[in-house]
Parts: C-alpha cells; sequence; structure tokens
C-alpha cells in the first residue's frame, strides 16, 4: 500500500506519526512510504532517516495526499486535508464526538476514517494509553506551575511544607489519565482525591495507593469537594463518545478564585461546561475567576517520548491494516473497533449519537 505521513499542522502539534522503526517495518512488508519533508525533526528524526530507509521524501502535504492511499497521522485532519482524503483512508486521533462538523465532512468526502482511540481491548484502549499517561502526568505538573503567583495563579506550593497545608488535588475519572495524575499528585505530596464511577476501580486503586481519598463519583460529592481544591483534573472517558459534563458553570461559584480546573478530556469535548480548547502556546483563559487548562495535545509538549511511546502501540494495527489492503479489513475485529466512516457511512455508535447522526453496523457493511 502506498502509505503517507503528513507533517502535522495544528498549533506546537510537533509529534509524527510513523517513526524511522515503524517506516522500516512498513518498507519490509513491501509498503510504499511518503514522507512530508520535516514531519519527523521536532520529535528528533530529520529526513535523511527516513531516507536512508528508503522512503521517498516529498515537498509538500497535497503530494504526500496525492500519492497515498492511506494517511498516517496523529491529531484530526483539518478540512482541507479531509478534501484531499477523498476515497481515501486516514489512521488518526479522530475523537469525531467532539465535531460534528468533520464527522459529516469525512462521510461526505468517502473517506475511510479508522481511529486509534475507539479501539478497546479488555477494557483498554491501547493506542489512547501510552498518550494518556504522558497527558495525566503533565496535566499536574503543568497545573503546579499555574498555581504560582508569579503565573498569575492562587500562590500555592503543591507539598506545603512542614508548618503549610499542601495543595487539594482532585482527579474526576481513575482511568489511565487519572491515576497517572494520581500518582504525580501523591508523589509532589498533595492531598490527592480520585473520584471514578466504578467502584472495583476504586478498590483497586485505594488498595495500590493508601494514602488517595477515593470516592464513587456524583454530582452531590464534587459539589461537596469543590469549595476545598485547588486543582481539578478532569480524566473521564466513554470510548468514542462525548464525556459527561461533571462540573457546571454554577458549580464555579464554589470554587475559591484561582483555582485551577485542567480538562484532560476536552479532546472528547471537553467533561466541564465550561472548557473548550487550548493551545500549548495559549493554554489556559479564566472563568468566573477559576483558571481553566484545557491543551487537547499535552503531549506533544515532550514529542521525543510521545512520538515513540505512539508508535509503539500503534504500528502494530498500521500494519495489519496496511496489509489487509483498503477493503480486505472486515474480518479483523480490532480494525473494526477502529472504523469509524466508511463509503458515507458512520459506524461508530458513540459518534452517531453524539451528533444524532445515523449509525450503520460495520459487521453489515
Ligand atoms: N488532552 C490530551 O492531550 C489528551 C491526551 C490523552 C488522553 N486524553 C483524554 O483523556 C480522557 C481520559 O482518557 P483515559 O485514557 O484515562 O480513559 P480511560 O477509559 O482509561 O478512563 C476514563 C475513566 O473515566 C471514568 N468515568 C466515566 N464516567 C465518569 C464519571 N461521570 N465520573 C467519574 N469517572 C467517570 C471511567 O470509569 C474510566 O475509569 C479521554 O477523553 C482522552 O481522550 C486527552
Amino acid at each position: 500500500m502506498k502509505i503517507g505521513i503528513p507533517k502535522e499542522i495544528i498549533s506546537q502539534e510537533y509529534r509524527v506519526s510513523v517513526n524511522p522503526e515503524t517506516a522500516k517495518m512498513l518498507l519490509q512488508s513491501s509498503h510504499e512510504l511518503f514522507i512530508q519533508s520535516g514531519a519527523g525533526v521536532d520529535s528528533g528524526y530529520p529526513d535523511k532517516d527516513y531516507l536512508e530507509l528508503g522512503c521517498t521524501i516529498v515537498d509538500s502535504a497535497s503530494e504526500v495526499f496525492d500519492r497515498s492511499e492511506l494517511i498516517v497521522k496523529v491529531k484530526e485532519p483539518s478540512f482541507e486535508e479531509v478534501e484531499m482524503l477523498s476515497n481515501k483512508a486516514i489512521f488518526t486521533y479522530l475523537h469525531l464526538s467532539s465535531s460534528k462538523e468533520l464527522t459529516q465532512k469525512l462521510l461526505d468526502c468517502n473517506v475511510t476514517g479508522l481511529a486509534y482511540e475507539t479501539v478497546v481491548i479488555n477494557n483498554q484502549t491501547p493506542m489512547l494509553k501510552p498518550m494518556s499517561e504522558i497527558a495525566g502526568r503533565l496535566s499536574l505538573l503543568d497545573s503546579i506551575e499555574l498555581l504560582k503567583k508569579s503565573n498569575g495563579g492562587k500562590g500555592k506550593l503543591i507539598a506545603g511544607t512542614s508548618l503549610a497545608e499542601p495543595a487539594n488535588v482532585l482527579i474526576i475519572g481513575g482511568g489511565i489519565v487519572g491515576l497517572n495524575a494520581m500518582q504525580m499528585s501523591l508523589g509532589l505530596g498533595a492531598s490527592t482525591t480520585l473520584l471514578d464511577v466504578n467502584n472495583d476501580l476504586l478498590n483497586e486503586i485505594k488498595n495500590n495507593y493508601p494514602a488517595v481519598n477515593v470516592a464513587e463519583s456524583s454530582e452531590e460529592v464534587i459539589r461537596n469537594l469543590l469549595p476545598m481544591i485547588d486543582i481539578v483534573v478532569g480524566a473521564v472517558l466513554t470510548p468514542g463518545g462525548k464525556p459527561p459534563t461533571v462540573i457546571t458553570r454554577d458549580m464555579l461559584s464554589l470554587m475559591e478564585p484561582k483555582s485551577i480546573l485542567s480538562d484532560v478530556s476536552v479532546d472528547q469535548g471537553g467533561c466541564f461546561e465550561t472548557s473548550k480548547p487550548t493551545t500549548h502556546g495559549n493554554p489556559t483563559y479564566e472563568i468566573d475567576n477559576i483558571i481553566h487548562y484545557c491543551v487537547k495535545n499535552i503531549p506533544s509538549a515532550v514529542p521525543f517520548t510521545a512520538t515513540n511511546a505512539l508508535n509503539e502501540a500503534t504500528k502494530p494495527f498500521i500494519l495489519k491494516f496496511a496489509n489487509s489492503g483498503l477493503d480486505g479489513f472486515f474480518n479483523d475485529e480490532k480494525l473494526l473497533m477502529a472504523l469509524n466512516t466508511y463509503k458515507g457511512k458512520l459506524t461508530n455508535e458513540e459518534v452517531a449519537l453524539a451528533h444524532s447522526l445515523e449509525f450503520t453496523d460495520s459487521k453489515s457493511i
């Protein structure tokens, strides 16, 4: 298969979807690779690393799209990119539940859209997990900076001192992001509370980390906690779907001024009513005196780590899809989970629900 790797285009997105190791594996299976010049450079991979392996380096994104049947990316495509994808395939983070417009555009252009984040195996999302680990850790580290008065924050040291109380951190959602944020928070000495709707998971976390406070997530519990909390990390997910809203605008008045809401779930549409996507260049805004941090590509801040972690997780799936061909993957259950759009049909039920669009079961195609 002819596979194209364009340079990412959203603001400060430094990751590349295919590193030289993945490229080598694809070339060994007789696939052809077209890499946009400079696509890997921010992750530490100059063009010559790809060239030496036998990839073709091309100058522009349009040439990558023109010459390829499958485009592999990191972030969701722009409308312009979708137009270049007409009747082709893309494998990337699509996060379609956060955009009806993008969903409709992929359907209108007959794009075979495969999403990393909708593959669920043994209750885990293997292609989201490595980015969730990074985002969970960084969400806490970035919030600590935002607590400093010198950065416009409340003016609290996360760990406190021997004579002053530590900061209070609330993590909503105890999956991969939540667990990693919690580990950071505990490690840095914050008083840490974690909420989830899955009681078995909460019991397991409490057994492994006795220092964390855990409770079943509900609006009442969150309302009672908010007046004490300095940092909230929102880390809830229904795979493929729009996350539930766990903090509404009226609840902001319960919090102290300059408290921090970090919505990691913002890539799926956000779990706080007042969340809207931000960038690394301009990561925060304030509503009702509460600092909102809503960067939707957090791992991009550490591309050397993130690109390689991403590739480790995605390369077996990309290889399988490339080997099976554009229409030959229907007997592969895992790839079918990745399939969100196909020949004008929407094949992900959660996305269909989020946008009230017609769902077509991929098994019936
Ligand atoms: N912003 C970024 O750069 C970035 C990077 C990676 C992941 N993410 C996002 O972070 C979110 C979490 O990802 P994850 O990998 O940790 O998912 P996960 O599936 O591992 O965990 C989600 C958790 O949320 C819990 N949950 C669901 N509804 C809840 C509710 N109402 N209250 C409390 N908990 C609830 C689930 O039980 C589950 O434990 C996703 O939206 C993902 O897309 C964002």
